[in-house]
């Protein structure tokens, strides 16, 4: 009887130690490498060094100007943190001592105190890709001392780690979190390395081992980056957008809202997108620089609603012709009858000129609900479209480079 119970006993294990409850809408927060780099000399660039002064004054600043409010939750470093060099005695990891003074547990409690959470990078390998001290050697340390440092969130990076070591490591690292006792949402870059050798990733690994994985490459400042991250998703959504859902995300990168690439309307089509993809919402700017508009629109309720449906299920490029593409994620609310409402952007990557008229009838773009939709423009609370059926036309225009986004709720 007990033998028999063993494998049971093994798999009960196995589900448990991987399901932290964590992450069961996509994580929002702020991150620092995307504008801040690895910028280390604080007597030149005081406000912009990778330093306690500037996660505290990210802190602050997401309460302040209403991020927090609207769900952005995790402050997370990003790379350079650390010394060159683990402590000698105890072989634990050091952050940086200019940089961080007062050591990583008063930075927490700063966090934490406004009722945000901490977020810290590592990385698998034997350097971060910046160069500073990995976790290889010390993963078993390196877990407890994260955990001794009251942190929430982790991301692993993979520089300077074999590939084929990954399917290992990564699961390896995350149960050493887990038994520690402290939840901390695990973030996984081991695919973005497997993408670079065009291996596929192992999804259900990852589904079982990381609460988000970062898919692809890096995310720059510009709308020529954001293009390509939505290409790579569109081209590989046949494999990847189902493993998309509830503690387990697809993560196309940072948001770059509020930096120096993208315009007012190109900062919308990051938005939509990364909503429809169920992406997980991590700004990287300085949120003291974010200009109104650009501000409001990171902030813009609907869209966020989108992004954090509690369905938790990821769009897809539906369509792809003239340079216009439709994105669609179906949502909440559902009818009785089981019919999903869906959040819609038709984005125009064309650059001739004139708004480009486009007018599909719903059911050419699967909206098929017996009753019809009522819509809604995502990014003008104040304009109802009115009812729509699905053998109605529904017509819109798109400026260049930008994009309409629309909830069409069934009825
Ligand atoms: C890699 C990651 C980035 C960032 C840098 C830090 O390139 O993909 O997101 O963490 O390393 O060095």
């Amino acid at each position: 009887m007990l033998y028999a119970l063993v494998p049971l006993l093994l798999l009960l294990h196995e589900g448990l130690a991987l399901d932290n409850g964590l992450a069961l809408t996509p994580p929002m927060g702020w991150m620092s490498w995307q504008r801040f780099r690895c910028i280390t000399d604080c007597d030149t660039y005081p406000d912009e060094c990778i330093s306690e002064q500037l996660f505290s004054r990210h802190a602050d600043l997401l309460v302040s100007e209403g991020y927090a409010a609207a769900g952005y939750e995790y402050v997370i470093i990003d790379d350079c943190w650390l010394e060159k060099e683990r402590d000698q005695k105890t072989n634990k990891l050091v952050p940086d001592r200019n940089r961080f003074p007062r050591g990583l547990n008063v930075l927490a409690d700063h966090i934490h105190n406004k009722g945000l959470k901490f977020g810290l990078y590592q990385d698998y390998g034997t350097n971060t890709c910046a160069g500073y001290p990995g976790v290889i050697n010390h993963m078993e340390l390196d877990a407890q001392t994260f955990a001794n440092w009251d942190v929430d969130y982790v991301k692993l990076d993979g520089c300077y780690a074999n590939v084929s070591d990954m399917a290992l490591g990564y699961p390896e690292f995350g149960r050493l979190l887990n038994s520690t006792g402290r939840p901390m949402v695990y973030s996984c870059s081991w695919p973005a390395y497997q993408s670079e050798l065009n291996e596929l990733p192992d999804f259900e690994s990852l589904k079982k081992h990381c609460n988000l994985w970062r898919n692809w490459d890096d995310i720059d400042d510009s709308l020529e980056s954001v293009m390509q991250i939505m290409d790579y998703f569109g081209k590989n959504q046949e494999s990847m957008q189902q493993h998309g859902g509830p503690g387990h995300w697809n993560d196309p990168d940072m948001l770059i809202l509020g930096n120096y690439g993208l315009s007012y309307d190109q900062s919308k089509l990051q938005m939509a997108i990364w909503a429809v993809l169920a992406a997980p919402l991590i700004m990287s700017n300085d949120l003291a620089y974010v200009r109104p508009e650009i501000k409001e629109i990171l902030q813009n309720r609907d869209v966020i609603a989108v992004n954090q449906d509690p369905l938790g299920i990821q769009g897809r490029r539906l369509l792809l012709k003239n340079d216009i593409e439709v994105w669609r994620r179906p949502i909440t609310p559902q009818t009785d009858g089981n019919e999903y409402s869906y959040a819609v952007a038709f984005v125009s990557r064309r650059t001739d000129g004139a708004p480009y008229s486009i007018k599909f009838t719903l059911k050419e773009l699967s909206l098929k609900n017996k009753n019809g939709y009522a819509v809604k423009d995502l990014f003008d609370s104040n304009t109802n479209l009115g009812v729509f059926q699905s053998e109605s036309y529904f017509s819109t225009r798109v400026i260049p480079n930008g994009v309409n986004f629309y909830k069409f709720t069934a009825l």
